[in-house]
């Protein structure tokens, strides 16, 4: 070994030596991501110790070589998940920070671990096996925020309120009914996340650089230590995908636009104008200037948060976007949006939870907002339909009477029935059953319908899936 060779050995670098100088210290902090690679410890490690299983079984290590780095390996994850240990930036990432921390500490054996195995096959596998625990994670907290949107609609299970097209009083529905539809949302959400994790659990190490590798080594045997159900097919493909974390993403955005809507909805209803809800002072701030003041900072910043989760997909799309086949050095900024989006979504989901479960509907109030607007007016026209009048002539019809109530400022109930009459004579006494709000609601019996009987079964099915009983 020439001298500079030796220095560069003192350096630490794991790839120093074909180079003559030091790596400028700028370089090194313009190129490192072990401050905030370092989460994926755990599973960098879970990987490695399969990896040493699978190179003792094929005879690339010995079992004692392996024993030691499966040792090591443990006693480096204790001193992470303790604070004991230091990461150092000039060794840029956490397969290196790890793999040094081995050497050092076992020797030779340590040398071996990165056996047929190259950092561009080992992180896809770390983020796989860390995305198919947050996507557990994130299933977890969707339940508990449908589980939150269902008991709401249980408790106020026949609670009528105006269903809103163009937030314009449009139709009356019941609360839960409009509860019940953000577990849908959240149901959709889920089920994203379950396909997605498909394309996640696919084992990519074996890989190695980009062309797989001449040692005999079994990718089968790591998949199956690891629990996955299968091995990736193409080396090169495997180290130039990054679509398994794009639809991640998407699928994050879909959930933090989902809770912005919900959060828009509980922002405008607790506003004087409306008084729908009553968030629970725990779950709302003061300002320092308005003594009076009660806001509803938190439905307002998961609104607000939706910005910075889309900007994370559209960040990683961009990434990916023109990338030559295979591993560049770009897909390391696959991490930050994807670390930033999961922490998000994560928190944005838990508050939700607490949210639903500190919240009280002014049932009375919405009541009260069912009048005014003449949201029976359909209710008029499909009776009408009922009795034989085509629909548009119906519509018609209907147009006509809430013109006569909105010269004379009364609501449709308030009509007489020989006035009503005038319109057309196919409307008789039965006609009151239809213009009052629970006889429009409980008539709209289609699937999927606000009908109670249709919400209370829909209720019910919820309660089922969510195991709530
Ligand atoms: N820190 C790198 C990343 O996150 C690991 C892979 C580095 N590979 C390489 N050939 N430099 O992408």
């Amino acid at each position: 070994m020439t001298e500079s060779n030796n220095q560069k050995q003192s350096s630490g670098k794991l790839w120093g030596g074909r180079f003559a100088e030091q790596t400028a210290a700028s370089v090194e902090a313009f190129t490192e991501s072990i401050s905030y690679d370092w989460r994926l410890y755990r599973h960098d490690i879970m990987g490695s110790k399969a990896h040493a299983r699978m190179l003792a079984k094929q005879g690339l290590i010995d079992d004692k070589e392996r024993d030691a780095i499966i040792a090591g390996l443990t006693e480096i994850e204790q001193e992470i998940s303790e604070g004991r240990f230091t990461f150092r930036a000039e060794l840029e990432d956490i397969h290196m920070n790890i793999e040094k921390a081995l050497t050092d500490k076992i020797g030779a054996a340590g040398e071996k671990l990165h056996t047929a195995r190259s950092r561009n096959d080992q992180v896809a596998l770390d983020i796989r096996l860390y995305l198919r625990d947050e996507c557990a994670a994130l299933n977890h907290l969707l339940t508990e925020v449908q589980k939150g949107f269902t008991r709401l609609a249980r408790t106020n299970l026949g609670a009528v309120m105006p269903g809103y097209t163009h937030l314009q009083r449009a139709q009356p529905v019941l609360l839960s009914h409009h509860l019940l539809a953000y577990v849908e949302m959240f149901g959709r959400d889920r089920e994203r996340i379950a396909d997605g994790l498909k394309r996640i659990n696919i084992m990519p190490l074996g890989s190695a650089a980009l062309a797989g590798t001449g040692l005999p080594i079994d990718r089968e045997f790591v998949a199956e230590e690891l629990g996955f159900p299968a091995v990736t097919a193409n080396s090169m493909d495997t180290t130039a995908d990054r679509d398994f974390a794009m639809e991640l993403l998407f699928c994050l955005t879909t959930i933090q636009l989902h809770l912005s809507r919900m959060a828009e909805e509980f922002v405008l209803w607790s506003s004087k104008e409306f008084d729908f809800i009553k968030i629970g002072d725990k779950y709302c701030t003061g300002s320092s200037i308005m003594p009076q003041k009660k806001n509803p900072d938190i439905p307002e910043l998961i609104r607000g948060k939706a910005g910075r989760v889309t900007g994370s997909l559209v960040s990683l799309l961009m990434t990916v976007k023109g990338l030559p086949l295979t591993y560049n050095r770009d897909l390391q900024e696959d991490k930050e949006p994807l670390f930033d989006a999961l922490d998000t979504v994560k928190a944005s989901l838990s508050i939700t939870a607490e949210l639903l479960a500190n919240s009280d509907f002014d049932t009375e109030r919405m009541k009260a907002a069912t009048y005014g607007g003449f949201m029976t007016a359909t209710d008029i026209a499909d009776y009408l339909v009922k009795k034989n009048m085509p629909f548009r002539q119906a519509h018609g019809v209907v147009g006509h009477i809430v013109a006569l109530c909105q010269e004379r400022d009364i609501e449709l109930i308030e009509l007489r029935l020989d006035e009503l009459q005038q319109f057309s004579d196919l409307i008789e006494e039965d006609i009151f059953n239809v213009l009052s709000v629970e006889g429009s609601v409980n008539s709209r019996v289609s699937i999927g319908g606000t009908a109670e009987i249709r919400v209370a079964e829909a209720l019910e099915r919820a309660e089922q899936q969510l195991g709530i009983v």
